[in-house]
């Protein structure tokens, strides 16, 4: 029986997207992606692996897994177990504070969290590069989490190519990100379901690459630069484009709601307005708002008016993976 470990990891939120895998085993990705760590949601995971356990046991807001979630959990694990050359079963606790699977991404923060904590409680003493590896076996966008700010997942070709890195840790820019939680229940469409369509099926699949590939060097520019309308502006762009990618499918699908294209809607008329904002909208209806902090105040006012006080939230920049000691 081992130490219990336990590790935090914030969400991010992508500005050009990950959608498409290359190797669905080893989750390698068809573009290289870039992100922002928030602040306000994040995951809390306590692993201990122990000899009396006859199996994984794994309670996710104090409730035990069974079936397709523990499946997942255990099969991450398995890698961990390899990596450390140990068989004991391990006891997974964690505390999610994200609203789940309604596209504010908590396999991103779980699965960051997850490969910190069982690393850790395994004996290993990961790199952060190999930190993010390791997470992305369980979920891609989980490689970005292990680093906080501007952070990137570079593509690569094989397990040891393919990893995050960070762009700007501590963001120096006062950037903001206003999210609007418009469906609380979880997807239909999972994002690997998702994307899988999209790379299966779309006759634009191909383009999307080659618009991703740009996105990231002008976004990473724009960061370098400080130069918020282009990176809004290509942000939204590269969004828009993968869920088009969706709707082009056999069989066409969306993640939009009605409400998703009124608060998109709002956005355009607050930027026709004078207020540099932009947005961005992940697997599922929810839309985050990319501002600068003088913008805020307009952005919340309006979206409350039109979805309610309780649905808007506002994050900022948050850290990359830390580890808790109680
Ligand atoms: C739209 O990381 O959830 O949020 O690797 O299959 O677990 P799997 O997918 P996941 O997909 C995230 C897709 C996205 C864009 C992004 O975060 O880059």
């Amino acid at each position: 029986t081992t130490s219990p470990v336990k590790a935090r990891a914030h969400t991010n939120i992508a500005l050009v997207k990950y959608w498409g895998k290359k190797n669905e085993q080893l989750i390698i990705p068809q573009n290289s992606s870039l992100s922002l760590t928030l602040d306000q949601f994040y995951t809390d995971t306590a692993v201990q692996f122990r000899d009396e356990l006859a199996a994984d046991q794994i309670t996710f807001n104090g409730q035990l897994l069974t079936d397709d979630g523990q499946r997942k959990i255990s099969r991450f694990l398995n890698v961990v177990r390899d990596l450390a050359g140990i068989s004991m079963h391990a006891s997974v606790d964690t505390v999610n504070h994200v609203p789940t699977a309604a596209g504010l991404a908590s396999s991103a923060s779980g699965f960051a969290a997850l490969a910190g904590a069982a690393s850790r409680a395994a004996g290993l003493a990961l790199s952060s590069r190999d930190l993010s590896r390791l997470a992305r076996r369980g979920s891609g966008s989980a490689t970005r989490s292990i680093f906080g700010g501007f952070a990137a997942w570079n593509m690569g070709h094989d397990d040891n190519s393919s990893y995050g890195y960070p762009i700007e840790e501590t963001v120096d820019w006062d950037i903001a990100v206003v999210a609007v939680v418009l469906n609380k229940t979880a997807k239909k469409i999972s994002s690997r379901q998702g994307m899988r369509a999209a790379v299966a099926t779309s006759p634009f699949y191909g383009a999307w690459v080659q618009t991703a590939t740009r996105d990231f060097d002008t976004v990473r520019q724009a960061i370098a630069d400080k130069d918020f309308e282009t990176l809004g502006h290509v942000s939204e762009e590269n969004a828009m484009r993968m869920h088009a990618l969706n709707l082009s499918a056999d069989p066409s699908f969306t993640y939009f709601n009605a409400d998703t294209l009124h608060a998109i809607t709002l956005i355009h008329e607050l930027r026709d307005a004078g207020y540099p904002c932009y947005c961005t909208i992940d697997a599922g209806p929810n839309i985050k708002v990319l501002c600068r902090e003088p913008a805020v105040t307009a952005v919340v006012t309006k979206l409350q008016a039109a979805f309610g006080n309780d649905a808007v939230l506002v994050a900022h920049p948050g850290p990359g993976l830390t580890f808790i000691t109680d």
